[in-house]
């Protein structure tokens, strides 16, 4: 069989290119709720230690200092209810990258497996990490409120997958996931668990949860402060649990060069050690996720409150997604996503992420007449 040679798909958000100049052509422009890239400011001692930390001229700890390990563990202490060893924590340049490179290097320690299982709808960066590495990108089916049917996958692919991923609460649907079914279905097929876990923050319907809960064993629960702390811009994420796991693609790691760099890692420090700000950037979303679900009524499209995250995840009445991206771009210079970005069972769905101010969402609903 001749391989074909790998040619990147166009990415995803790139697909929107003919709605982003239908929005921008209002008078004030396009508002881009397509992407969760997160639109509010860090808090100015985030900040203030990024400028201030003397750490740009050697290079950084690949892992992460023992300062930011400490404070990684901390929250997760305070936060999450679970005690991690800060040997047990290492930290990555944001987690896109580590969600893309995991496989090629799982791989690497176990040949004989060539399978990443991820959930039908989902972040499409479990998928392309798995392509990536050369490996079978194998969809978990999702039931009916998005949660994958961890019992659909057949033993064919448990027996050689070298990782599932989950992501709760998850993105786009903001469903909240049962963690111990997936740890227990892991442990039962000697599959590692990797458990995405960057919006635990914005969980609304109960406690914030994390699948270290159950133990370490074979599993690796995922961070970022990207949306935690409204850091995208800044790369800065982390990995904790499983001490072997975590030992292990930490060295890798290291010989890639995959360092945060040096000020990044001080202003984690910082924006770990505070929740004030995190509880306040929980009360714009909510807000905002609140308004953005009556602008939707207005035109018609019933989006619930997500369990977590801050995404609306909006059925389409006539099934047709595009058609509502396009008219809400034309008509109220909004763009959202399409829901099949995450994967074919998202069709006849949108995506809207509530990361503009209030005083821009404000602006579609004028756009639209409500
Ligand atoms: C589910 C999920 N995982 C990971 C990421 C990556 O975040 P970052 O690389 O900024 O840490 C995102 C970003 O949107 C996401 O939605």
């Amino acid at each position: 069989m001749t391989q074909q040679p790998f040619e990147p798909p166009i990415y995803p958000y790139e697909r929107l290119a003919a709605a982003k100049e239908k929005a921008e052509a209002h008078d004030g422009g396009a508002v881009d709720l397509s992407i969760g890239t997160p639109c509010d400011p860090p808090p100015a001692f985030v900040v203030d230690a990024l400028a201030s930390s003397d750490a740009e001229r050697g290079y950084p700890p690949s892992a992460g200092s023992d300062a930011l390990r400490q404070a990684a563990a901390d929250w997760m202490s305070r936060r999450l209810g679970v005690d991690v060893d800060r040997s047990a924590v290492a930290a990555c340049v944001g987690t896109k990258e580590f969600v893309a490179t995991l496989p090629q290097w799982l791989k690497l320690r176990r040949p004989d497996r060539d399978t990443i299982l991820y959930p039908a709808l989902a972040y499409p960066t479990y998928e392309m990490g798995a392509i990536l590495a050369g490996c079978r990108a194998v969809p978990v089916a999702v039931d009916d409120q998005w949660h994958p049917d961890l019992a659909s996958i057949s033993d064919d692919d448990a027996g050689r997958a070298l990782a599932l991923w989950v992501n709760s609460p998850g993105n786009p649907a903001g469903q909240v996931d049962d963690l111990s079914a997936a740890a227990a279905w892991g442990r039962a097929h000697g599959v590692p668990v990797f458990s995405d876990e960057c919006y635990v923050e914005f969980s609304w319907a109960g406690e914030r949860r994390t699948i270290l809960e159950h133990g370490v064993e074979g599993l690796v629960a995922v961070h970022s402060l990207s949306k935690r702390s409204n850091l995208a811009g800044a790369r800065l994420g982390f990995y904790a649990g499983d001490p072997d796991l975590v030992r292990y693609l930490s060295e890798v790691r290291k010989h890639v060069g995959m360092m945060p760099a040096g000020p990044v890692q001080a202003a984690g420090i910082a924006a770990l050690g505070d929740d004030a700000h995190v509880d306040a950037q929980r009360a714009r979303y909510l807000r905002r996720l609140e308004r953005c679900r009556e602008i939707l009524a207005g035109v018609g499209v019933f989006a619930p409150l997500p369990a977590g995250s801050f995404y609306l995840w909006a059925p389409v009445p006539d099934g047709d997604a595009q058609g509502l991206v396009d008219r809400l771009a034309a008509d109220g210079g909004a763009l959202v996503a399409p829901g099949d970005i995450f994967g074919p069972a998202g069709a006849g769905h949108v995506r809207v992420a509530v990361v503009q101010p209030d005083d821009r969402i404000e602006l579609i609903a004028r756009r639209l007449g409500l």
